[in-house]
C-alpha cells in the first residue's frame, strides 16, 4: 500500500488531529555498533565465558570465536586467519558476507525488518516464492510457504502432507536427517546425539533403510524392505509421505541411486503418498543443479528447502504442488517471523548470485577437481585408510577406516584430522552414521588458489593424524 497523502488522511480520524510537517518522533540517531563484538577477547576468555552461559548441548566443532569472514576465510577473536571447508553447515554456497547479498539485505533493513507477514504482507515474500516455483522440478502449478529453519520446513511439510492426503503415517530411513525438533527427531534415523535421552517421539513414524553399498543394501533390498513395512507396521493407505534426502547430509554424504527414487515416485503414485524431498542440505547448487533430486529425473510433490537459500540468513521453505501445498486452511501455516522480509531480500540476492555467477556449473566442476585431488592425496598420505570418496558434485565428503581389510569405520582418526587441520588453519567438519567422514561444504566462490591452499592444509593434517595414531596418540 502506498503511504500517500490521501491514504494517510482516510487513515486518521479528523477531529483533534494538528497538522504538522515534521514527523510526530524525534529523528532517531545513525545506528552505532552496539555490544561486545568488537571489544578484544581471547578464545580462552570466550571459552570459559561460554562453558558457564551456554547449555552443554549447543556443541561446537572448533574452539574459536568468529570475528568476521569473508567468501571463504574467516577470523577469529585472535585475529587468525582459517579457510573454512565447512560453510555453517552448508549454508554458504555463495560465501560469507558476498557483498550482493549483504546489501540486499541491508537495503530491505534500512526500509523495514519485520511486520509478520500474516499481519501486513510484503513482495519480497511473494517474490521469493515465485522464484522458487519456478526453480524447483516438476511440470505442475507449485506454491510455497516460507519459515524460518529447516526443522520447521520439515515440519510444515508434513503437516501439509496430512491436511492434503487425510492420512497420519510418514516414511523415513535410516541414517536421514529432518532436524532436531521432536517431530524431525522422530523421522531423523541416527540416535546419537540428536535422539539421545530427549524422547519419546510422535507416532505414525515409520523407517526403512536406504541402499547401502558400504552396508550391502541394493536398491532391490531396500525397495522390499519398503514393501516390507507395509506388510508389517505402515498400512499404505494411512500414509501420507515417504520423505528422504537425495544425498544424506548428516548421514555421511551419500548420494540415494536415481533408480530408488525413481522406484519410490511409482510405489507414491499407486498408494496416494506424497513424495518429500529434503533438499536442506543439497539444495541451491551444492550437488551441480538448483536441487539434488533434479539428478534422477524424478519430481517429488514437496521439497524442503533451507541452509544455502539465503547466504547466510536464516529462512526455510516448503515449495510443492499446487493443490497440496493449499490443502492446509488460512491460518493454519505460519508463525511470526517466517519468511522474514531481511531474509527474503537475501535469499533473493543468493538465488541472482548462483544464476549470474554460473556456481551450478562451478559446483560439478569443483567436485570433479575435488575428487581427483582427494584421491591423490589419499593414496599418497593414507594408503588402505581413506575407504570412499563420495557425493554428488560439490556435495563431497571423504570417509576414514582403520583398514581396508575390516573396513572398520575410524571416527577417532577423523576427529584426529578436524583437529590437527584446525591447529594448521582449516575448518573441518564430520559426518556419518559412524563419525568417519569429512564433508566438504567450501562456498562454491571460494577461488581454486585457496581451495588449494584448504587442501594442502588437509593433507598435513591427515598426515600429523596418521603418525599420531600410529605412535598411540588417539586413544583408539
Ligand atoms: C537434510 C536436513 N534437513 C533438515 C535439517 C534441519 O535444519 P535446521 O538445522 O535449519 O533446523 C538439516 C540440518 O542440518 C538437514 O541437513
Amino acid at each position: 500500500m502506498s503511504q500517500d497523502s490521501t491514504t494517510m488522511e482516510r487513515a486518521t480520524p479528523k477531529r483533534g488531529r494538528k497538522k504538522t510537517t515534521a514527523p510526530a518522533t524525534a529523528p532517531r540517531p545513525a545506528p552505532q555498533p552496539v555490544g561486545t563484538a568488537h571489544a578484544s577477547h581471547t578464545n580462552a576468555e570466550l571459552l570459559a565465558r561460554r562453558s558457564a552461559a551456554v547449555a552443554r548441548g549447543v556443541a561446537s566443532a572448533a574452539p574459536i570465536f568468529a570475528d568476521r569472514a569473508e567468501n571463504a576465510e574467516l577470523w577469529d577473536v585472535e585475529g587468525r586467519r582459517f579457510i573454512d571447508f565447512a560453510g555453517g553447515i552448508a549454508v554458504l554456497n555463495t560465501g560469507h558476507c558476498h557483498p550482493r547479498i549483504v546489501g540486499a539485505a541491508m537495503a530491505q533493513e534500512a526500509r523495514f525488518t519485520h511486520t509478520s507477514f500474516q499481519v501486513v504482507p510484503y513482495e519480497p515474500y511473494v517474490a521469493l516464492a515465485e522464484k522458487l516455483n519456478a526453480l524447483a522440478p516438476g511440470d505442475f502449478a507449485k506454491k510455497t510457504l516460507l519459515v524460518t529453519t529447516g526443522a520447521e520446513a520439515v515440519e510444515n511439510a508434513v503437516k501439509i502432507a496430512r491436511a492434503a492426503t487425510g492420512r497420519p503415517g510418514v516414511i523415513a530411513f535410516n541414517g536421514g536427517y529432518h532436524g532436531r525438533t521432536l517431530l524431525t527427531l522422530g523421522m531423523t534415523g541416527k540416535v546419537s546425539p540428536y535422539k539421545k535421552d530427549v524422547g519419546p517421539f510422535p507416532s505414525d513414524i515409520f523407517r526403512a533403510p536406504l541402499p547401502d553399498a558400504r552396508a550391502g543394501i541394493t536398491v532391490e533390498q531396500a525397495l522390499l524392505a519398503l514393501e516390507t513395512l507395509f506388510l508389517t507396521d505402515a498400512q499404505p493407505e494411512r500414509v501420507a509421505a515417504i520423505i528422504l534426502e537425495p544425498v544424506l547430509g548428516e548421514g555421511g554424504y551419500i548420494p540415494v541411486p536415481a533408480e530408488f527414487w525413481q522406484a519410490l515416485r511409482a510405489v507414491c503414485d499407486r498408494h496416494g503418498i506424497l513424495l518429500i524431498a529434503d533438499e536442506i542440505q543439497s539444495g541451491f547448487g551444492r550437488t551441480g543443479a538448483w536441487f539434488a533430486i533434479e539428478h534422477s529425473g524424478v519430481a517429488p510433490d514437496l521439497i524442503t528447502v533451507a541452509k544455502s537459500l539465503a547466504g547466510g540468513y536464516p529462512i526455510a521453505g516448503v515449495v510443492g504442488r499446487a493443490e497440496v501445498m493449499d490443502a492446509v486452511i488460512p491460518g493454519g501455516l505460519g508463525g511470526t517471523y517466517g519468511g522474514n522480509p531481511v531474509a527474503c531480500a537475501a535469499a533473493l540476492a543468493a538465488i541472482a548470485t548462483i544464476e549470474d555467477e554460473g556456481l551450478l556449473a562451478r559446483s560439478t566442476a569443483l567436485g570433479a577437481h575435488l575428487r581427483t585431488r582427494f584421491a591423490e592425496i589419499g593414496a599418497r598420505t593414507a594408503p588402505y585408510r581413506m575407504w570412499d570418496i563420495r557425493g554428488l558434485g560439490a556435495m563431497l565428503a571423504v570417509e576414514f577406516v582403520t583398514d581396508f581389510e575390516t573396513g572398520a569405520p575410524d571416527a577417532a582418526l577423523t576427529k584426529a584430522i578436524c583437529t590437527e587441520a584446525l591447529a594448521r588453519g582449516l575448518i573441518l567438519l564430520s559426518c556419518g552414521m559412524h563419525g568417519n567422514a569429512i564433508r566438504v561444504m567450501v562456498p562454491l566462490t571460494a577461488s581454486d588458489a585457496l581451495i588449494e591452499e584448504g587442501l594442502e592444509i588437509f593433507e598435513a593434517a591427515l598426515a600429523a593424524a596418521i603418525d599420531t595414531q600410529a605412535h598411540g596418540g588417539l586413544g583408539v
